[in-house]
């Protein structure tokens, strides 16, 4: 531990960037760094505390083997342990906190679980977190307002030359797009631009040649429509496009991809269902609707799809029906919330497809 703080101390003093781990509890972390006075700028948790008592998060004070041990002969008093770890851990972070730490929720369900264990975590009101989760601060309204999520194909051919021609096609097609993007999303085009451009670079992949890239409706529909017509050439083999659950709709996730959804209704699980179903008559070759997607089960409702792309007119059709409810779905979620970003979302996919009404008085209040 003094090795770790003089170490920081060293990088910090020299502005070096570098990335340090440390095998040991993490509350020992926080706390040795308030005892120094070591100044955290940014501070999350990455445990896995969606799944508490079985080995996500291990208590503080005593040893690995002696907490799985105790986690099978002595559930109870683990439980105990996890929870006293957590009040310590809160209590930590709150110090730090104190003095300038900007700390975020980072979907782990760390806060959740801090709530449930008595921890100093709770806003004035009783109700929030003291803390954000990063999608109420950063990814809801930059990304997840604006339609832009992780959308992700799969290469069914597994040739490394088609998820090679398939990211160059995708670069292609964000590069046209960012021209004429208004500007309430260069920067997004911009990043996502960065990030297929350095993906083969970065050997991303570890199995089935796949790839995953942030991209708004009208990008994903774009990339699909692009690569149907490249397999119709043979250019590429079948592409299998998807998503991931934490994305702008499908998930109903109250603390996190739902988080940044302030007119109630973040507690409902009615976006997942109605995304599923709108998804499978549009044209989805399978959905599925799951329980637990990262937050743990009971906490969240997934909803997620499969689209086989094979280069006909049929794909073609059903590609654009479906990418285009799949996404503005939860863009007017977020809209009908009042979220800026999504307000501006809605407004350009109506202009953009008049026969989508999203209805709302508010709405139109303000479209006028
Ligand atoms: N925000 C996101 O986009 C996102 C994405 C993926 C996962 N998650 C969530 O993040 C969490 C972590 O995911 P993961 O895939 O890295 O999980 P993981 O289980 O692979 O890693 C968690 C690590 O935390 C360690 N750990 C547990 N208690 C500890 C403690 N007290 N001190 C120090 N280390 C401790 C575990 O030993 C383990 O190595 C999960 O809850 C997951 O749902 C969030």
């Amino acid at each position: 531990m003094d090795a770790l703080s003089t170490r920081v101390r060293e990088a910090k003093n020299n502005k070096e960037v570098v990335s340090i781990a440390y095998v040991g509890n993490i509350v020992d972390v926080w706390e040795k760094f308030e005892q120094e006075g070591i100044f955290v700028e940014l501070g999350s948790d990455q445990t896995s505390l969606h799944n508490p008592w079985a080995g996500g998060y291990y208590p503080v004070g005593q040893s690995f083997e002696e907490s799985n041990r105790m986690m099978a002969e002595e559930p109870e008093l683990f439980h105990e342990k996890v929870q006293a770890t957590l009040r310590r851990h809160a209590a930590a972070v709150n110090a730090h906190s104190a003095r300038g730490t900007y700390f975020f929720d980072y979907g782990n369900a760390f806060l959740l679980e801090a709530s449930r264990a008595g921890a100093e975590i709770m806003a004035n009101n009783g109700i929030d977190f003291k803390y954000p989760s990063y999608v109420q601060d950063i990814l809801g309204p930059m990304c997840f307002d604006y339609g832009f999520g992780p959308f992700r194909w799969v290469c069914a051919s597994g040739n490394p030359e088609d998820l090679q021609k398939t990211d160059a096609i995708a670069c292609q097609v964000l590069e046209e797009m960012m021209l004429r993007s208004p500007e309430e999303i260069q920067q997004q085009m911009a990043d996502n631009i960065q990030w297929i451009k350095g993906a083969q670079q970065n050997k991303l992949v570890v199995g089935s040649q796949a790839r995953i890239l942030y991209a708004d409706a009208e990008g994903r529909m774009l990339i699909a429509e692009a690569f149907n017509k490249a397999i119709e050439r043979g250019d590429i083999g079948p592409i299998i496009l998807g998503r991931d659950h934490h994305d702008v709709s499908g998930t109903d996730s109250p603390y996190r991809e739902t988080s940044n959804i302030y007119d109630g209704s973040r507690f409902t699980a009615d976006m997942a269902i109605q995304n599923v179903i709108g998804d499978s008559f549009r044209g989805a070759t399978w959905v599925s609707i799951h329980n637990g997607g990262g937050v743990g089960w009971g906490e969240v409702i997934n909803g997620g799809f499969g689209m086989l792309l094979d280069g006909t007119t049929e794909a073609d059709r059903r590609l654009k029906m479906m990418l285009h409810w799949d996404v503005n779905n939860g863009i007017a979620r977020r809209s009908w919330a009042r979220n800026e970003g999504a307000v501006f979302a809605i407004k350009r996919a109506m202009e953009v497809e008049p026969r989508l009404k999203v209805t709302s008085q508010w709405f139109r209040l303000i479209c006028k």
